[in-house]
Parts: C-alpha cells; sequence; structure tokens
C-alpha cells in the first residue's frame, strides 16, 4: 500500500508515474514540523531499528548512526565524512520489530538526514524548501516495500546484453591508434573485451557531439573495425557546452534560448573542461529534445552507447565567483596572514568550484515559470541522462543502447544506469562499492558498478584483482583510472594472466547474470539485495555488511583487504562454495550455514550457491556474442528435483516480455545423480552436488 502526502507546492519531478491522491490524514510514523519554509520529519529509533536505501551514497548497508545529504556534487573524494556523492536518491526503508515501512521524499532540492546521529534513537529529516510529496509504502517485506516503490516509479533502465561485457577506459585516450593499440592488447592475451570509453580526449576542444578530427580522422571506421573486432566504442558527453561562436551546439542554444540563464535574462556561464560553457535547461521537454538528438551524430558514426558526465553540473568556477575570490586575495595581498588569513586566503580558492552560491545564480524555465536552480538542483543529471535516452528512443526504437550517468535522481533509473564516479584506489572503497549495490537496487538503478582498481590515485596489481573479483559480478564491469594515475589496464601487469582468468569467470556466468537481471528488471526486483531482505528473523545476516545477495540463487563474500588470502563468511543457510580461479578452474566445496572461515588465494574468486538452487556455466568466451548459452554446465548442490527458469533474449530489441524469454530448467534427482533438460539447450548436470555431504 503506498500513501502520498503533500507538502507546500511541489512539483513534478518525473520520478513518480502513478498519480495517487494526497491523503488528508496526518502522515504516519513521523511528526512533522515546518520552519520558515522547510519541513522536517522526525521520529524515534528502537535499539533494533536499521535503515536501508540511499542509493548512491557513501559508508554501509545499513544508513542508521550518520548524517547525509542529498545535494548532488562533483567531489572525488568519497570519505566517510561526507554526507552524499553525485545523486540523491531520496528512498529509505525503515525495518524493525515494531515497524516496516519505506519513506520517498520526491524533492528535488536539498534534502538532509540525521538518522541517530545527534542522538542515536532519533532520525530528524529536512526536506529545505519544504514542497514535496512524501510517499509512505507498506509492504510484509523489505523486498515487497521496494516492489512496490518500482510500481510506483517504474520499470528500470534495459541495457543491451554486450554492456555486461568487460568494458577498458581511462582519461587519456586521445587517439584512434591508441584506441586500437588498447584492444590489440586485450585480444593478442585472450583477455576477453566488449568495450572502450572514449573519455573527454577523444573530443575536438572538448566540445559535446565533436570529435578531434586530427586524432579521430574516420570515426566511422574505427567503430566499424572495432565491430568486426566485436568492441563498442562508449564516448562520454558532459553537461557543459562550450561557449564559442561558431560551434553549432553553442549558436543554436544561444538562437533558441536553450541554456539556463540567469535573473537578467542573459545565459548563465560557468566554466568546466573546455573553459566558459553555458547549459542546457534540461528540465524543459524542447531542450530535452534538441539535446538528446545530437547523440545521433556519433550514432551515425556506429556508436551504441554513452556515458553522462558532469552533470549534478559540475561547475569549475563562474565568472562572479571567481571575481569574488580574486576581490578577496586582493584584499588578502600583501598583509602578514596567520592562523586565520592564510585558511581564509586557501579557502577562498578552494570554495570556487561546486559553489552553493553559483547554483542559485541560475534559473530554469519549468512551465511559464523561472525556478532558481538550488530549489531543483537534484534533477539535473537526471533530465540530462532523461534526454538522451528520449534521444535514442528516436533515434530507433527498436533497439537497446548503453547509457550510464554519473549524477541521478530517482526516474533516471528507467533511462540509463550509474557508475559509481569517481572513487579512490583505496580498499576500502572496494568495500564501499559492493555496500552500494544493493543500496542502488532497491531505488531501481540495476545497471550500476563502479570504476575496478579505483579511478585517483595508483592501483596496486592486487588491489585490482581483487576490485576484478567483485566486478564480475556487477552489470557494469569497467576499468576507468583518471590521467596521470599510474596505467591500469590488465595487461600492464605481471598478474594480467591471473586478471584474465578473473574476467573470464564473467562470460561463464554472462547466461545466469543477464537472465537474474533482466528478471530482476522486468519483475521490478532487485538483482543485489542486503542479506537482511532474504533472511530477516535472522539476526546475524540482518548485521551483516559485506556479503550481498546476488539474483535469486547466489550470494557473493568478495575479499576486501590487502594481503588477505581468505575472509571470514556468515551462511545464513547452506551453501555450495564455488572457488573460482578461472571460468573453468574451480573447485566445489558443500559448506554448512554458519560462521566459516574461507581461503581464497590472490587468484580466487568465492561465489556462494544457496543450496537446492543451481547456477548454469558456460564456456569461456573473449566477447559477449561468442558465450554459448545453448551449452551450460550446472553447479549446485542439491537433495532432490530442482526446477529454476533461464531468460534470454536476442540481447539488443528494444521491445522484450519476459514471458517469450523464459525456458524451464528442471533437474531430476535419481539414485543419488542428477540430470538436467532445458528446451533447447544441452545442460551438462555432472557437476552438481547430490545429498548430504
Ligand atoms: C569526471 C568523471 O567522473 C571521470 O570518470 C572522467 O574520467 C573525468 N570526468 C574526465 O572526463
Amino acid at each position: 500500500m503506498i500513501r502520498r502526502y503533500k507538502f507546500g507546492s511541489p512539483m513534478d519531478t518525473g520520478a513518480v508515474l502513478r498519480r495517487l491522491p494526497a491523503e488528508s490524514t496526518p502522515m504516519p510514523f513521523f511528526s512533522v514540523t515546518r520552519n520558515e519554509g522547510s519541513v522536517s520529519f522526525a521520529c524515534a529509533l528502537d535499539e533494533d531499528d536499521q535503515i536501508f536505501g540511499l542509493g548512491e551514497t557513501v559508508r554501509g548497508i545499513n544508513k542508521r548512526g550518520h548524517l547525509y545529504r542529498s545535494w548532488n556534487m562533483d567531489d572525488f573524494s568519497h570519505t566517510e565524512s561526507k554526507g552524499g556523492l553525485y545523486a540523491s536518491h531520496n528512498l529509505l526503508l525503515f525495518s524493525g520489530k515494531k515497524r516496516l515501512f519505506g519513506v520517498y521524499f520526491d524533492d528535488p532540492g536539498e534534502v538532509t538526514y540525521d538518522l541517530g546521529y545527534t542522538r542515536m534513537d532519533s532520525v530528524a529529516i529536512t526536506s529545505v524548501n519544504g514542497d514535496l510529496n512524501v510517499y509512505i509504502i507498506e509492504e510484509s517485506s523489505l523486498t515487497e516495500i521496494c516492489h512496490a516503490f518500482r510500481g510506483l516509479v517504474g520499470r528500470s533502465y534495459l541495457p543491451p546484453r554486450w554492456a555486461f561485457g568487460y568494458i577498458q577506459s581511462r582519461w587519456g585516450y586521445a587517439s584512434d591508434a591508441e584506441v586500437r593499440t588498447v584492444v590489440k592488447e586485450h585480444r593478442d592475451r585472450h583477455i576477453p573485451l566488449d568495450g572502450v570509453c572514449m573519455d573527454i580526449d577523444y573530443m575536438d576542444h572538448f566540445k559535446d557531439f565533436t570529435w578531434n578530427p586530427e586524432q579521430f580522422p574516420d570515426l566511422h571506421r574505427l567503430t566499424d573495425d572495432m565491430h568486426d573486432d566485436h568492441v563498442r566504442l562508449i564516448p562520454i558527453i558532459d553537461a557543459g557546452v562550450k561557449q564559442e561562436a561558431g560551434y553549432d551546439v553553442c549558436d543554436e542554444g544561444l538562437e533558441q534560448d536553450y541554456f539556463v540563464k540567469k535573473a537578467d535574462g542573459k545565459p548563465f556561464v560557468g566554466a568546466v573542461w573546455p573553459g566558459r560553457s553555458y547549459f542546457p535547461d534540461f528540465l524543459r521537454e524542447d531542450v530535452r529534445a534538441w539535446f538528446g538528438g545530437k547523440y545521433a551524430r556519433l550514432m551515425d558514426e556506429g556508436v551504441e552507447g554513452f556515458w553522462n558526465d558532469m552533470n549534478e553540473p559540475a561547475l569549475f568556477y563562474s565568472e562572479e565567483s571567481l571575481a569574488e575570490a580574486f576581490e578577496k586575495a586582493d584584499g588578502l595581498r600583501g598583509q602578514n596572514l596567520g592562523i586565520d588569513g592564510a585558511f581564509e586566503l586557501t579557502a577562498t580558492f578552494g570554495g570556487v568550484a561546486n559553489n552553493a552560491e553559483d547554483y542559485r545564480r541560475f534559473y530554469h524555465r519549468v512551465g511559464d515559470r523561472q525556478v532558481r536552480h538550488d530549489k531543483v538542483h537534484n534533477l539535473y543529471g537526471a533530465m540530462m541522462t532523461r534526454a538522451a535516452g528520449e534521444g535514442f528512443r528516436r533515434y530507433d526504437e527498436s533497439k537497446r543502447f548503453l547509457l550510464f550517468s554519473r549524477s541521478s535522481f530517482i526516474g533516471a533509473h528507467r533511462y540509463g544506469g550509474v557508475w559509481q564516479g569517481d572513487n579512490t584506489s583505496w580498499w576500502g572503497h572496494l568495500k564501499l562499492n559492493l555496500q552500494m549495490m544493493p543500496s542502488l537496487n532497491m531505488c531501481g538503478f540495476l545497471y550500476t558498478g563502479a570504476d575496478l582498481g579505483g579511478f585517483s590515485g595508483n592501483t596496486t596489481e592486487d588491489l585490482l584483482l581483487r576490485w576484478m573479483q567483485l566486478g564480475v559480478f556487477t552489470p557494469l564491469m569497467r576499468n576507468h583510472s583518471a590521467q596521470h594515475t599510474r596505467d591500469q589496464e590488465a595487461y600492464r601487469f605481471s598478474r594480467w594472466e591471473d586478471m584474465r582468468n578473473t574476467i573470464t569467470i564473467r562470460y561463464a556466468l554472462l547466461p545466469y547474470l543477464y537472465s537474474e537481471f533482466m528478471q530482476a528488471a522486468l519483475e521490478d526486483g532487485m538483482l543485489f539485495r542486503p542479506l537482511a531482505f532474504d533472511y530477516p528473523l535472522d539476526g546475524m545476516a540482518c548485521r551483516t555488511e559485506d556479503q550481498v545477495m546476488l539474483g535469486s540463487d547466489c550470494m557473493i563474500a568478495p575479499v576486501y583487504e590487502q594481503n588477505a588470502c581468505g575472509r571470514h563468511v556468515y551462511l545464513p543457510e547452506d551453501m555450495l562454495l564455488v572457488r573460482f580461479r578461472s571460468a573453468q578452474d574451480y573447485d566445489l566445496v558443500p559448506m554448512k550455514a554458519g560462521h566459516h572461515w574461507v581461503d581464497a588465494q590472490l587468484t580466487e574468486t568465492p561465489l556462494f550457491i544457496r543450496r537446492n538452487h543451481v547456477v548454469p556455466l558456460a564456456a569461456p568466451a573473449e566477447w559477449t556474442e561468442a558465450v554459448d548459452a545453448s551449452r551450460l554446465t550446472l553447479l549446485g548442490w542439491i537433495d532432490g528435483d530442482v526446477s529454476a527458469t533461464i531468460y534470454d533474449d536476442d540481447g539488443i530489441s528494444a521491445q522484450v516480455r519476459l514471458e517469450d524469454g523464459l525456458s524451464a530448467l528442471t533437474v531430476r534427482v535419481q539414485d543419488g545423480t542428477a540430470s538436467a533438460a532445458c528446451p533447447g539447450r544441452e545442460v551438462d548436470a555432472s557437476r552438481i552436488i547430490v545429498g548430504e555431504q
């Protein structure tokens, strides 16, 4: 059951698709107070209450005990002290002995969350602007709450199947030759690969929808050659449009009045990579149609996937903020700066980027109103994603395209995925990647993953390898790193063969992962879930922060500490440990429910399959189209007959129906031996373990 409560004059954020009447009775669970425009929602917490949700943000799976803030921000320092990252996903789930409900704050502006920080037993959530709809969702389980929520906000985005392949990326690939080298190095070593991301250096002077004519003299030929080699190019598109007379996107935007404007009616200018830039008013439908149509330029050259970046929007500075900073610095010039003055000076320039004041300097047109940006700040990236997603549909409505964005808001999950932004080559960020997966899934973002190996800083060989061991399970499996950091392609490392072997596991699991992803998307479910969702009565499972459920049959528990050769794992039920070294080399270890130390050497990827469930494995392949899903080996530990379903389709058509892609898989046990059947497939049951071990 979902109920809507209205506060102030909320705008349509595009997140919610189902129109519900506003309730006239007081909102349950929270006491509400209004204070000079803002609205706060407070409740008490019992000792055992847990709080899940908030999608892409820092800290653990259970969000209780800290402060969070919905304010999309270009901040590459993802430390525990931060309140949030690039996205605002205002969904919380409260779970305890006395309460079970979800609450969604549909608010495009700043929202702050004190989830047991000021007082461990109290929650206070504040909508700074006070204009919002709040949805209370009551169902019988955490999983059901998320399912009902998806019914409210719509079905998750469906990527093409090739987007589940391994993707190599780096900020700095700047020429046709460099891209070809990256692909060749993978192919020569038989390291599987399906995509290469092109970062800003492919562009002509960082201008959206252009490419450097000297370095990429024939983009069409490049995409064709890559296609022949089963690799897709995935160019980046930034939110800011370079200010340059004669650059058609800039000229058109100015002529048609498509950019956000200051109070005086002049277009707002902020700086990003190309220097001074304009920002499309993505909140307007006509602007989305215009900008979304521009992707066709690259699609006409054979491109089938994009990533949208800098769309919080990131601002290096505005003329105004820079002028103020210079003025302040001038005022301090020549002075003997002590403790306060010195800090004031450095903070002056440190505070120029993504400056709160800048976000109050420009306006969007919403209907016939001018709305100041800070009131709707968190919608900007989502609306850019929507512009692209709608543009793709117009370009070819029969096909699925890859799209993932940095900034997002709930609603954008219908148009694209997200990556988890500029993480660092830290072991803690491997764990953060794991913890963010279920939280993002709760909010509808199923196609997601983090920069494997870490974006900023220099990775280490073992960190990248361990991170790949998580990446083999995340829908977006992309190795990406910042310019000027250590080279991070698998082939740069002495242990490249171990990395290759790890990546082969992904391709062998593709029939399973794709099937589970598509079923989750088409049935409004989750691919990754906290253990608390599946084992709500198991106190230990409910508090487990470093293991997550994957699909309906598996649990993962990656190693996330340097020099570890295994880890502690809690099994809420009997499970089969598959200790992979590669797609073809693995041990099968039946394990009883309870606490275990699980050995996992640096080359080993553990996967846990629930007892009486089976998981199909394909033969190794070097690209997704080469994965032969018609011949599968089943892994499992079963006691009797088991039936399951496998979903598959052509991997590219936009029109998909669950019932068209499902095949029944039946496993029968006779005289202690398993045999299996699945229409249209050869299934090998010889690796299935039967009975008590
Ligand atoms: C910021 C993005 O988060 C990062 O992934 C990208 O490499 C840089 N922008 C440069 O485009």
